[in-house]
């Protein structure tokens, strides 16, 4: 590999307690095929699945151990939906804005949740719980307006039901 810093030891040993040896030595490997640039995605999926998300501090370290700019990889994690860049809840809940849902009131489901949560799309509340996102048709339309928590499908959900059902979670959070 070739370096760009007169304290590439020192570089590398950073990044490495950040990411840790796991991740480093992926990298490494990575960077040792043809066109290392192209396993950068992959880079950030390894370690988006090690840390739940893309914090600013593991961009900095791939791009540091994979020798790329720390914009590209910024803006590759930046570009792709499926990277998170801030930490997500223990449950994901994920509103479906879907047709079939959106016309059975999915929007105030939504709305209920984020007056509960306190936050909005794409956030985390602050007990760490819960992450909202809305989605695309989850192939249960029969069940409009649905709302999934982590795998499990809840239908027919109306915004007065929605304090129970996150009750229901924090309950399981807190076991
Ligand atoms: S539109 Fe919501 S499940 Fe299909």
């Amino acid at each position: 590999m070739t370096t760009c810093t007169d304290n590439w030891e020192q570089v590398e040993a950073a990044a490495k307690t950040v990411l840790g040896e796991r991740l480093a030595e992926y990298i490494r490997r990575a960077t040792e095929k043809p066109h290392p640039e192209s396993q950068l995605i992959a880079v950030l999926h390894e370690v988006q699945s090690e840390f739940g998300y893309l914090a600013e501090a593991h961009l900095d370290a791939v791009a540091q151990l994979m020798q790329v700019p720390a914009a590209k990889v910024a803006g590759v994690a930046s570009f792709y939906h499926f990277f998170r860049l801030k930490p997500r809840g223990k449950f994901m809940i994920n509103v479906c804005l879907g047709t079939a849902c959106y016309v059975k009131g999915a929007e105030r489901v939504a709305q209920k949740i984020t007056e509960e949560l306190g936050i909005t799309w794409g956030e985390t509340s602050k007990d760490g719980v819960f992450t909202l996102e809305g989605s695309r048709c989850l192939g249960t339309c029969g069940l409009a307006p649905v709302v999934m928590i982590d795998d499990e499908i809840h239908g027919e959900v109306t915004p007065d039901q929605v304090p129970a059902l996150l009750e229901k979670y924090l309950k399981k959070a807190r076991e």
